[in-house]
């Protein structure tokens, strides 16, 4: 069912219930694909869905307008959860005039081999008339891909921003302050640590682009997840904040074990932390969700990354996860190193030398026990939590 934002712009696109991975983004409740209609004298659609719900879309906008009535395909970014219903629209809809970024024009022929005749590229400042509404574009690459561009209705004060500000949730209602505006908080924290953080830079070079640019806003409309259209300031301060890697007295334990030695020892880390009134989240590897830790991570001050030694190395999910880890370029954090060994060590090394190249600061010397923590070891625990302690406290 189509929802109104605001004087005849309506969300038009569909909610995927039942998905449980995005590219290995695990989301429980599944996702949506947010389009938009506006209606003028003129009438344009705002991207597209995931190919696998065209039907969707079109239903939705067959109850507003006839398909051939609509002027303008505004494709704010090309990836495919955007765009994969492009192909069938232009089947049902081949008068529309497709307006996107040169990198957009440049993927959608690259994606779909459509036809190079229908295109009309704008950048930032171009404008586009509907008849009493116009539309601003502004260009923003790397948010989330080189082609991405935002829409703003200026008339309106309705931001379109396509992947930025969005949630991984599925939910019958549309706005935030309906779904409960801490739940749609905590989701959109989880979609930025997972998706936007490796961009954090560009991110905040773009909201004071826009900021300078004058542009009221009174909803911000993402392409995913819930709409924004009271207290936006609060999604927007907290957008500054994770790209500034703002942290709080906050420690992720993550690790992964073989024996429960490297378990024992996270509990006993986990439990002592909490005994000095820190928030401490513990994370066993294979035993949780990734995306979980990645959110929880974002604001941590101190990340504690634990592992068993095996074959002389670190732990096959340990360094899986530091893969990840790599490539969400995370700032701010002091990271530690614990875990047991038996007789030739190997596992705090590796991480040393992971945690180095990612350019975060190593908390020294590593925690290490040998086979299983003896009493005068967990005693050495007690001490390694003290040095915890100052450092979050002194953050
Ligand atoms: Fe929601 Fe970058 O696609």
């Amino acid at each position: 069912m189509f929802s109104e934002l605001k004087n005849k712009i309506y969300w038009v696109g569909a909610v995927d219930y039942n998905t449980r991975d995005f590219h290995g983004f695990e989301i429980p409740s599944g996702t949506s694909y947010n389009a938009y209609l506006i209606v003028d004298e003129k009438i344009a659609l705002v991207d597209a869905v995931k190919k696998e719900f065209c039907g969707d879309l079109l239903a939705h906008v067959r109850q507003i307008v006839a398909l051939e009535k609509i002027d303008y395909l505004i494709v704010n970014h090309v990836e495919m959860d955007h765009s994969g219903a492009v192909p069938e629209f232009l089947k049902v809809a081949p008068q529309v005039k497709i307006i996107c970024s040169q990198k957009g024009k440049e993927g959608l022929l690259k994606h779909y081999q459509i036809a190079d005749k229908n295109f009309q590229v704008v950048k930032t400042g171009d404008t586009l008339s509907l008849g009493k509404k116009t539309l601003k574009f502004i260009s923003a690459p790397m948010v989330h891909w080189p082609d991405t561009m935002f829409t703003y209705c200026l008339e309106d004060k309705v931001l379109l921003p396509n992947d930025a500000f969005g949630q991984h949730m599925a939910h019958p209602k549309r706005f935030a302050d309906e779904i409960g505006e801490d739940l749609c908080m905590e989701e959109a924290a989880k979609y930025y640590a997972n998706i936007l953080m490796p961009l954090g830079n560009i991110i905040i070079k773009k909201i004071e682009e826009l900021e300078k640019l004058g542009l009221e806003v009174e909803i911000i409309a993402p392409s995913h997840g819930a709409i924004w259209r009271k207290n936006i300031s609060r999604i927007i301060a907290a957008y500054k904040d994770w790209a500034h890697f703002k942290s709080k007295p906050k420690v992720v334990i993550v690790y992964d074990t073989m024996w429960e030695s490297t378990d024992k020892i996270a509990r006993h880390l986990a439990e002592a932390l909490a005994q000095e009134s820190i928030e401490v989240k513990l994370y066993r590897l294979r035993k949780n969700d990734g995306s979980a830790i990645v959110r929880d991570i974002l604001d941590a001050s101190v990340l504690l990354i634990g592992s068993p030694t095996l074959n002389t190395d670190m732990f096959w999910t340990v360094g899986g996860f530091l893969t990840h880890l790599r490539g969400l370029k995370p700032k701010n954090k002091k990271v530690g190193i614990f875990g047991s060994y038996g007789w030739a060590g190997g596992a705090s090394e590796a991480i040393r030398k992971e945690i180095q190249a990612l350019g975060l600061e190593v908390i020294e010397p590593a925690l290490e026990v040998v086979y299983v923590p003896c009493e005068e070891e967990l005693r050495k625990i007690e001490d390694y939590v003290k040095v915890i302690v100052r450092i979050v406290q002194t953050r």
